[in-house]
């Protein structure tokens, strides 16, 4: 009984939140024929001075109309799932810059915290300016996504719900509640080697050693938790070398997931959405890949936190050397191929998927202490958009 009644309501969940809108096939066919009868009359009339069809022309126009008011399924699953990650990025970088970033109209909420902020510089000095900035795109890319659902009559995606979460209490935050947590991080910092390897992909099940092991060792602050945390030096600079780490660990994955994702659409307008929103999150993953690389090395006095110096042994050379930021050429496809340079994992269904991507981020403790009813829709959330495929 119990059983069948927390079936009911995880499906009553997916009713409510996971409702992808009906493929408007009659309308596909309506057009087709439309144009196939239209066509005829005019196209005695078609030929320009430059010999151009004008039917060519008007044809093409209706053909994109018909691309974009025709989305599948699987393309408001995509986009819905691409959505609430980009909700979940949004709130974890809004705490990100309330601390540490520039709170202005573009990006408003908190006042900063000194302490933290100067730990943040010591990784580079525009390092307020790049967090208000990924925190207005990541703004800009839920806004437009659910926008875009909504113009085609696909339910947008409203977490709020869900803000249940207690944030930092340390003064420069602002006191509202959450839907992540950055206060116990276990922060897995593979993608660190993963991009410098020169024979390795997720792909083929190849697995990387993380640049910090100490960050998958227990659950660490990437921000202040409380005023507590501003002191002593050592603790609160771990605390922003944290936050730099996982500044790439986030985007690396936002990287990943959006070309893994767009190999399931099928509407060419939707692929658009994919293919220039997540080149985005690249620019922030380099960004943030040679930020990183700045951590001071050192040890937290409070809790034993190493971060190493990434230059010398027993790390150094390629798999560490902190300037070597951009993707190592490695296998892709085929190891009969040449090496090439690439984003990694990208194989759909495979490591990078959407389901891949909540695991990740629930292993990186990013939603401790969310409810069930949380991970119920994130996920179906998930499996929906990892279900498109091309066509369907
Ligand atoms: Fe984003």
């Amino acid at each position: 009984m119990e059983h069948n009644a927390q079936q009911a309501q995880k499906e009553k969940i997916m009713e409510e939140n996971v409702q992808p809108s009906k493929r408007p096939s009659s309308r596909r066919s309506f057009l087709r024929k439309g144009l196939v009868a239209g066509g005829a009359g005019t196209i005695g009339a078609a030929l320009l001075a430059n010999g151009l069809a004008l039917p060519a022309f008007a044809e093409e126009r209706d053909r994109d109309k018909e691309r974009s008011d025709d989305l599948t399924s699987g393309d408001v699953a995509i986009l819905r799932f691409a959505a609430a990650i980009e909700i979940l990025e949004t709130d974890l970088w809004q705490q990100y810059n309330e601390l540490g970033g520039i709170q202005d109209s573009e990006v408003p909420g908190g006042s900063g915290s000194a302490p933290y902020i100067n730990g943040l510089l010591q990784l580079d000095g525009d390092m307020s300016q790049y967090i208000h900035d990924n925190t207005e795109d990541e703004i800009s890319h839920f806004t437009f996504l659910n926008a875009y659902l909504a113009s085609k009559g696909a339910n947008p995606v409203d977490l709020d719900k869900f803000r249940t979460l207690k944030g930092s209490q340390a003064t420069g935050a602002q006191d509202k509640k959450r839907l992540t947590n950055l206060m116990q991080l276990t922060v897995d910092t593979s993608w660190w080697t993963r991009y410098r390897s020169r024979t390795q992909n997720p792909d083929f099940g190849d697995t990387f050693p993380p640049a910090i092991p100490g960050l998958l060792k227990g659950q660490f602050p990437a921000i202040p938790r409380s005023n507590a945390d501003l002191a002593p030096a050592n603790h609160i600079q771990a605390i922003a070398n944290t936050a730099g780490f996982h500044f790439g660990f986030i985007e690396q994955g936002g990287s990943s997931l959006y070309p893994t994702l767009a190999q399931g659409a099928t509407n060419l307008e939707v692929l658009r959405i994919l293919l220039s929103i997540g080149p985005v999150e690249t620019s922030h993953f380099q960004t943030w890949h040679d930020k990183a690389g700045n951590a001071p090395a050192l040890t937290d006095p409070t809790n034993g936190l190493v971060f190493p110096d990434l230059n010398a042994a027993p790390f150094g050379g390629e798999d560490f050397q902190t300037n070597l930021i951009m993707p190592e050429p490695t296998i892709f496809l085929s190891r009969s191929l040449p090496a090439v340079s690439i984003i990694r994992p990208t194989q759909i269904a495979g490591s990078g998927g959407a389901v891949a991507t909540v695991k990740a981020w629930t292993a990186d403790g990013l939603f401790i202490g969310q409810s069930p009813e949380f991970f119920t829709v994130l996920q179906q959330l998930a499996e929906q958009a990892d279900a498109a495929r091309r066509g369907f």
